[in-house]
């Protein structure tokens, strides 16, 4: 009889131990989750004021500067660019573009060549531009290579001047 009672107040003593332990097990789990939702909707925030503007090249990653690219976007420069851009701060039919590589992103320069109607519609810095210059830059289909050459070849004119 007095083993079976031993064993009984031990049986008790392990259920309250592993109740103490679930509550505060669930207690600290809800806390961790409290603490990620307030993190996430600041993410979200971030994402939105982004200054990638509007296109496929928004949010990603672009790699620093790159000479032998820069070389390769001079000759697609003088056949799809040189006809409404300078490379001094000189406007002609679009802005000049000496210190662009300055004052956007990599991402929106990138998204400018690809996608310029959306850019014009979307984008306020974009926006602004077309009422100043009352024309619509053209869309040339350049590919994503091509558009990184030629971001170089803006990086490379924005060194040397
Ligand atoms: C038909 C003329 C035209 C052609 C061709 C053209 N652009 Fe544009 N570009 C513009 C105009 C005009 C704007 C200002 C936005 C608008 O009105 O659409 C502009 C804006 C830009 C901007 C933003 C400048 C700033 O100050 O932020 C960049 C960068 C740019 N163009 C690069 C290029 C590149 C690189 C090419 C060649 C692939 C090119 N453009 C071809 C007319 C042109």
């Amino acid at each position: 009889m007095k083993a079976k009672a031993r064993m009984n107040a031990l049986l008790i003593a392990i259920t309250a131990v592993a109740a103490v332990v679930a509550g505060g097990c669930g207690g600290s789990s809800s806390d961790e989750n409290k603490a990620k939702s307030a993190v996430e909707p600041t993410e979200e925030t971030k994402v939105e004021a982004s200054p990638d503007g509007v296109g496929r090249f928004a949010g990603k990653e672009v790699a620093a500067f790159d000479a032998a690219l820069a070389e390769k976007g001079g000759t697609a420069f003088e056949s799809k660019c040189a006809a409404c851009h300078k490379l001094t701060a000189d406007k002609v039919v679009g802005p000049g573009l000496l210190g662009v590589t300055k004052k956007r992103s990599a991402a929106w320069i990138l998204n400018m060549i690809t996608n310029p109607e959306e850019m014009t519609k979307q984008d306020p810095q974009a926006k602004a531009l077309l009422a100043e210059h009352l024309i619509q830059m053209t869309n040339q289909n350049v590919s994503d290579e091509d558009a990184l050459a030629l971001l170089n070849f803006l990086r490379k004119n924005d060194e040397a001047k």
